[in-house]
């Protein structure tokens, strides 16, 4: 038996892949409800002989794919993708997202980038009016981080934001490592008044790589309740 929570994330991605048919190119998202999506779609590999290959966002996610049947390729070999399937840790009445909680938010969003369509799948709790509650994640390279953060807190001055904690991300004593070899920087801002000036202003900083939010990349959210109703926003 699912959990409540497992229940959401389940129905939100399996109805995310009807979406999905054979010969296409199909990015496959980060996190726990990603994973749902992604034994949904081998299951339907193995079982109804649905011909897709997958470009994964994480090396997690790969190896899932691997494991339940699908053939994965690399962005580079896919060159185009019809349709991304990814979770999300906010998204806001605009479809403008915050992702990264996984640490995977760069793949990701050069995955997204790449495809026709972005479908978010997503349990009802991550729906928000304003986005930021969620501490937003920053990728920056590891050499001179501690200057980069300190011209990401210097940017949230000029930027009047008030609560502006920036925090090292940490896997045990040591600094979380992403698939690209870098560091993960949370911003915990509370709400982001405009994410779309947010999102330019950071990437202008030397050492962020990229940020996780997405303006104008998501087209369709899929939202998973526990009851087992699925909403879909576009
Ligand atoms: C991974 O880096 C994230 O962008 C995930 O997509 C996000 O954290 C959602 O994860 P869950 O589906 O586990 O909530």
């Amino acid at each position: 038996e699912l959990s409540p929570a497992d229940k959401a994330k389940f129905v939100a991605a399996k109805r995310a892949c009807d979406y999905v048919q054979t010969g296409m190119k199909v990015g496959l998202g980060t996190g726990s409800t990603a994973a749902w999506m992604v034994r949904c779609l081998g299951e339907r590999v193995r079982e109804e002989g649905l011909k897709i290959v997958g470009v994964p966002t994480s090396t997690r996610t790969a190896e899932l794919a691997r494991q339940v049947g699908i053939q994965v390729v690399s962005l580079d070999e896919a060159k185009w993708l019809d349709l991304t399937i990814d979770g999300a840790d906010e998204f806001d009445p605009q479809l403008a997202l915050i992702k990264g909680g996984g640490a995977a938010l760069l793949q990701e969003k050069i995955v997204a980038t790449a495809s026709d369509q972005m479908i978010v799948i997503a349990d009802a709790a991550k729906e928000v009016a304003t986005l930021g509650a969620f501490p937003l994640p920053v990728e920056v390279i590891p050499f001179g981080w501690q200057t980069t953060k300190a011209l990401i807190e210097e940017t949230l001055v000029a930027l009047d934001v008030m609560n502006r904690e920036v925090s090292l991300r940490m896997n045990g004593d040591r600094p979380l490592i992403t698939d690209e070899s870098n560091y993960i920087v949370d911003l915990h801002l509370k709400r982001i008044g405009n994410p779309r000036q947010l999102a330019l202003v950071l990437n202008q900083i030397p050492g962020v790589v990229e940020n996780g939010l997405f303006i104008d990349i998501c087209d369709v959210v899929v939202i998973g309740h526990s009851d087992g109703r699925v909403q879909v926003r576009d």
